[in-house]
């Protein structure tokens, strides 16, 4: 059974949140952004987020995409379990809500379903960037904070389906 060891706390998720919420508030102050949240692992992300945001968000979407599966390395194919809705993001400002960059691919993947409904502006917000694994280089406009190469579970992001209600962020080590 793997070990777990706590990453970063409720509180310095918290402070890490509201930084972000404030850069976006600063930069969308006269727009009304669609933001759009990749399942399952941005969900408690994308509920916090928003709740410290000011900006009016003109729209909520979400889509799936799946590629760990109960594996802790990426199976390299990143499966669209439930795509964009039909022109959510065409000629919208739109802010793609991410848990954690490791690999990109399923940025990339996410990122690429939104251009092609032609956004008016497309940018990413991740919690966590692990660029130690990066195979597609993904520009984060807003990003939480770095992290070196653990795999890491809670506040939504699991580990075969597991440990997403964790409140903090975990290393997990065998
Ligand atoms: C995880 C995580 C990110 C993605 C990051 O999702 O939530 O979406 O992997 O990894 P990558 O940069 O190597 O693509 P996962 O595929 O585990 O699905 P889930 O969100 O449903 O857990
Ligand atoms: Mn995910
Ligand atoms: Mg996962």
């Amino acid at each position: 059974m793997a070990n777990k060891v706590l990453l970063i706390s409720q509180q310095e998720i918290a402070d890490l949140v509201k930084r972000l919420a404030y850069e976006l508030d600063r930069d969308y102050r006269d727009r009304t952004p669609v933001l759009v949240g990749v399942l399952k692992g941005s969900f408690v992300f994308l509920a916090d987020l928003i709740r410290q945001m000011q900006t009016p968000i003109r729209n909520i979407e979400l889509m799936r995409l799946s590629s760990y599966g109960s594996a802790t390395v990426s199976s390299g194919e990143v499966k669209m379990l439930m795509g964009l809705t039909l022109g959510v993001a065409t000629h919208q400002d739109v802010i793609l809500i991410e848990d954690i960059v490791d690999t990109g691919l399923s940025t990339s993947t996410a990122l690429q379903a939104i251009q092609i409904q032609n956004p008016a502006s497309l940018k990413l917000c991740a919690l966590l960037s692990k660029p130690s694994r990066r195979q597609v280089s993904v520009e984060i406009d807003y990003l939480g904070v770095t992290i070196g190469d653990r795999f890491v579970v809670g506040y939504g992001i699991d580990m075969d389906e597991q440990y997403r209600q964790l409140p903090a962020i975990y290393a997990l080590e065998d």
